[in-house]
This record gives structure tokens, sequence and C-alpha cells, in this order.
């Protein structure tokens, strides 16, 4: 969703703010903008709907000069994409510049007071009400601090932000805050900066600093940083992040798109999940933060996600229900937070899977179960997240930053973690032997190779994917813990390539959905050898007899298959059906990346959505 910048210091500010933001295109945005304080004390910049690169042309042309400035990617929620609706947002004396993320969730109100004391507005933004609320601060009880003003203005402000304010009163300085809305600030010899994620930070420095909820901070020329807490107290040693992974990690690198290059590092990120895991509890996994007697004393789980991190939560309850025997309910975190008849029973523990941790329903629903008494463990990609930072004992899943909106590697090693996960429930409440954990973690460190075997059959999915052309809708299908790999295939196919796309538990189809299939419509079906591969088969059959075109993700040497469906997309054989979801969807990932290419899409950013969903 959106992304915030700010620079102040010795370079020019509008380069680093452009790349900047460039760098947070990933997040989804639908406009952009910049303003920076110039040499001669006033404000000035360019805001426009659309990429970066056209605000980039733009200031270009604009010939902005200054040494501090902000800079924002907009995802619309009030008003619709357009150069007016883009921030920074000015006041009326056009001399203090806003920009924000989240929402402002009693804009109305304050908009309604603000024009009957005669402020201006120019945008149909919720946002543009904090820079006339700064306006009105500055001008009346904090003249000539900027900070107080910020504070001042957030006082009055319900909902979430992450801001920077620039004054041209005060060149040279930002202030930036924030609730509920990530922020981190870094120091350099160059001068201080701000964004809403390590990403743009990364080619400055590997060292930053997180803001907790209503921390104001002062960035100054020189590269220091004033922050102050809440309670007006400085903080005097802020929480430092490391930034462990190499900024190359976060480019292109030869890939022609972030989906490629993220669709080929699943090994890896398997790899580096997996290492060093067998130790004294059979699995080491002491980001779990509870204790064996704890453990052993679950009597729940309740899994807590979104999108793509709700599909591996499915995998994850038939890992935990097999192999630790703990019943487990998997909630779709916006529909759980309204759901007030909920009933937790005692001993029960919510997991939460977020690949970016700022999932703002998935944040509500671990807020609710907290406050239901549960113990909440995180299964997140992004260090120093708020689920990471809330949640009672976090496991990284260590796949490195995922830049493409539609999220690939975060998923396999979402599942991985979950499996860890699994074992270490079923060793500490005496389901599992060592031996049996032993046995399967070893099958565990068998899926990066089988990775990477489907990897190498890639132009089976580049072959599949003209089975799509010219079509309006699709069809996967699967069953048991295949039909979550078949509700992540489907929802690849829709984000990227904008064809619909139903998902159906196959057995379900003669319900409803066999009405859609009619000559050469698509229909892929996940079809591994297993305890349900014959009843998938005959629902294949179906498919086949109504004309539909198959594309089956099967099992290597399965003769019948090969023999009945259109296109096969191979999958080595599996030491056990739990692991076949974390290999097979490679293929699906690759084939909606080929659909989307030949429809000519930008895979990486799909039309209307953000990387990370801040708002409800
Ligand atoms: O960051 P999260 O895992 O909490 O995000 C949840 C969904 O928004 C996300 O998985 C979404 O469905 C992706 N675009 C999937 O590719």
């Amino acid at each position: 969703m959106c992304g915030v910048v700010g620079y102040t210091g010795k370079r020019q500010a509008v380069d680093w703010l452009l790349d900047g933001l460039q760098t947070l295109e990933y997040r989804g945005y639908d406009s952009a903008g910049v303003q920076v304080v110039s040499p001669s004390g006033n404000l000035h910049g360019v805001k426009c709907a659309g990429r970066v690169a056209i605000l980039r042309e733009r200031a270009h042309t604009a010939n902005l000069h200054g040494t501090c400035g902000i800079g924002h990617t907009r995802w619309a929620t009030h008003g619709t994409p357009t150069d007016r609706n883009a921030h920074p947002h000015l006041d009326c004396t056009g001399r203090i510049a806003i920009v924000h993320n989240g929402i402002i969730e009693n804009y109305q109100q304050l908009k309604r007071e603000l024009m009957a004391d005669g402020h201006e507005f120019r945008s149909d933004t919720d946002s543009e009400v904090v820079a006339h609320l700064v306006e009105e601060a500055w001008a009346g009880p904090a003249r000539g601090d900027l900070a107080a003003a910020v504070r001042n203005a957030c006082d009055r402000l319900e909902g979430s932000w992450a801001l920077a304010v620039a004054c041209a009163d005060v060149p040279g300085e930002l202030v930036v805050t924030r609730l509920g809305s990530p922020l981190v600030v870094a120091s350099t010899d160059d001068g201080a900066y701000v964004a809403s994620d390590v990403m743009p930070l990364s080619s400055v420095t590997s060292r930053v600093f997180q803001l907790d909820d209503r921390d104001i901070a002062t960035l100054h020329a020189d590269g220091s940083i004033d922050i102050v807490d809440r309670d007006g107290r400085l903080v005097s040693n802020p929480v430092a992040m490391e930034i462990d992974w190499d900024a190359s990690a976060a480019r292109l690198g030869g890939y022609s798109d972030f989906m490629a290059k993220e669709i080929s590092e699943q090994p890896e990120a398997i790899e580096r999940l997996l290492a060093g895991r067998l130790g004294k509890h059979g699995i080491e996994l002491d980001e779990l933060k509870l204790g064996k007697e704890e453990l052993a004393a679950l009597r729940h789980v309740v899994i807590i996600a979104c999108g793509t991190s709700y599909h591996a939560g499915l995998t994850a309850k038939v890992a935990i229900e097999r192999w630790a025997k703990i019943p487990v309910s998997v909630e779709y975190a916006s529909e759980f937070i309204y759901d007030d008849d909920y009933l937790v029973p005692d001993h029960t523990l919510c997991v939460v899977i977020t690949q970016s941790g700022e999932t703002a329903d998935t944040l509500a629903a671990a807020r609710r179960m907290r406050g239901m008494g549960c113990d909440v463990f995180a299964i997140t990609n992004v260090l120093g997240s708020t689920a990471a930072r809330e949640a009672d004992g976090t496991l990284y899943v260590q796949a490195g930053p995922e830049v493409a909106v539609a999220s690939t590697k975060a998923y396999t090693a979402q599942m991985v973690a979950s499996f860890l996960l699994a074992l270490r429930l079923g060793f500490a409440n005496g389901r599992l032997t060592r031996d049996e954990v032993e046995k399967h973690l070893h099958d565990l460190e068998q899926i990066p190779d089988l990775m990477r075997e489907v990897l190498s059959r890639r132009w089976q999915d580049k072959q599949a994917a003209r089975r799509f052309r010219h079509k309006g809708s699709s069809l996967f299908l699967g069953r048991n813990v295949s039909s979550a790999t078949a509700f992540e295939g489907a929802l690849k196919l829709k984000e990227i390539s904008y064809l619909h796309a139903e998902a159906y538990p196959a057995g379900e189809m003669k319900h409803g959905p066999i009405a859609l299939l009619e000559p050469g419509f698509p229909v892929v079906a996940v079809v591994p050898a297993g305890h349900v591969h014959d009843k998938t088969m005959s629902n294949i059959q179906e498919c086949l007899a109504r004309g539909a075109s198959v594309i089956a993700v099967a099992t290597d040497g399965d003769e019948r298959v090969a023999k009945l469906c259109q296109e096969v997309l191979g999958v080595p054989n599996c030491p056990d059906d739990i692991i076949v979801p974390a290999v097979s969807v490679l293929h699906l990932q690759m084939l909606a990346r080929y659909v989307a290419r030949d429809r000519g899409y930008d895979v990486d950013k799909p039309r209307n959505l953000a990387k990370s969903v801040t708002v409800e």
C-alpha cells in the first residue's frame, strides 16, 4: 500500500526520494509525489497519477533543488487516483507539506471543523486534514516547534498513520511519527532518512531504528535524529534493527522480473529455514517462546491469515492435525475480527501467518486473540514487522525480500515453517518420537531439490499457458491437501493475469461449478499420487466428458494422467504427501506468470493490488 520516504542532509533530496519511491513500488500504488524545501526556503514539488517513472520525468522538468524533502506513493482509499489526490498535501499557506500512510477515520468531522475555520481543501483525501491541523498548531500553540505542532495535530486524529512533515520555515528539519503504520528512520554521515519500510534504506545503511506508536522523531540535516515517546520523554536507546540482507537481494540481478527471481529463489529459502533445526527438543524452535509444559497442554490451534497466507494455513492445519493430533481451525482474519460469537477453547494457541507482518486484518485478529487470553505466535517474513513486535513468539521464514506483489517464495517458506511448528508441537505432546521427528525433518530436507527439479520443467508451464489464450475463465481443482494448492494456483492466476479463476475442492465441482464447463474450458487439476488420486481422476473424467482442456499437476510416471489430460505439469515423487503442496505449487506460480506475460501484463505490479494491505 502507500509508501513514505523522507530525507534531510547534504545531498539533493529529490534523487534519493525518487529512488526510494521506486523501491517502494512493490507495495502497490496508483499515484506518487515529492516535495522539497528549495534553497530559497520555499516548498516546491510535483505529483501525479501513475508510475514513479512519470513522476521522475516531471521532477526532472521541474528541476527540483533542495536537500530536504518528502515523497509518497499512494494507494487510493479516499478519493480517486488523480494528480490532485496524490500526496504530498499542503496546508493553506503552502509552507507545510505532509505525506501519510493509513486512514484518518475522523477526517470528515475534522474537515468540517477546519473548513468552518476557513481552511481550503484541495483534495478528496482523508490525509489532507493533517496538513491543516499542523498549520493550526504551527500558527498557534506550537509556533516554532514543528515536533510540537505535529504532536498537537496527532492528538486530534483517530485511525492509523505514518506521517512525514516538512515545513519551509524550518528548512533542514523533518518530523515523522506513526500509529499503527510502520515507519523506520536511519542516521548516516550523509543525513537522516525515513521510510515506511527498510527496502529504500538498504541502499544507504544496514542499521535502522523502528519508531514505536506515537513516537515523534525529528530528523536533522547533520544526520542526527531526536526521538520523543508518547509521554514526551527522550528515547535514548531506540530499537535498532540490522538489515541482514544485501541490498542486491532486492534487485533483479539478471531476471526479467521479480516474480521470476523469487520463484527461482525458493529452494535456497527453504534450505535457510531448515538449517540447524534438529536438537534436543526434536525440532529447535526457540522462537515459539513456550515451555514444554505449556506446549504439551495445548488443546487447540487457531490459524489466522489472509490471501496466500491463508492458503499456507490450510496446509499447516493438515500437518498439525496429522503430527501433533491437535485440532486446528483456519480463519480469514477479516471475518474473524467481526465474529462476535467465536468460541475459543482453553489452551488455544493462535498462529498468525503474514508475509508482510503488516496486514491490518491479521493484526486486528491477533490483538483480539491476545485479548481473549491466547498466546500468539507469528510466522512472518519481515524483520521487526508489527506482527513480530506484537506476538509472544515469532518465526521468521527468512525468504529474503519479496518484491513482486504476488507472493511466491514467502508462501512456500510459510508452509515449511508451519511444518516445523507441527513437529515441535507433536514432539512436545508426545505424539511423535524423536526418531519420527528426525524422519519427517529428513523428508522436509528433500523439498529444495524437489523444487529445483520442478523449476527445471518450467517449459511445461510455458506450454500449458497457451491453453488460457482467449479464455475468460478457468477452474482449479484439488482434494485434501491439494485443494489448498488449487486455491493458491487460482489466486495467483487472478492476481497477475486478470483472468477469472475459480478454485474448488474437486468433489464439490459437481455441486455447481460443473455448469461452467464447455469445450476448451481450461481446468487445472492438482492430482498427485496418494489416497485421493483415483477420486480426483473421476472428477477429471467429468471435465473431459464436457470437452474441457485439463492441465494436470501429477506425479511423474502417472500414465493415466498422461494419456487423458491435454497438459501434464510433472512433479517428482515426494517422500510424504504433506510436502507435495510446497513442491507442486511452483508449477502453478510459473503457469500464472506465463499466462500473465502472454497477455502482456506487468507480473510484479498487478493493478489494484498492494503488497501490504494496511487497511481493514
Ligand atoms: O502480508 P500477508 O501475508 O499478511 O498478506 C496477505 C495477503 O494480502 C497476500 O497473501 C495476498 O493475497 C498476496 N497478494 C498473494 O499473492
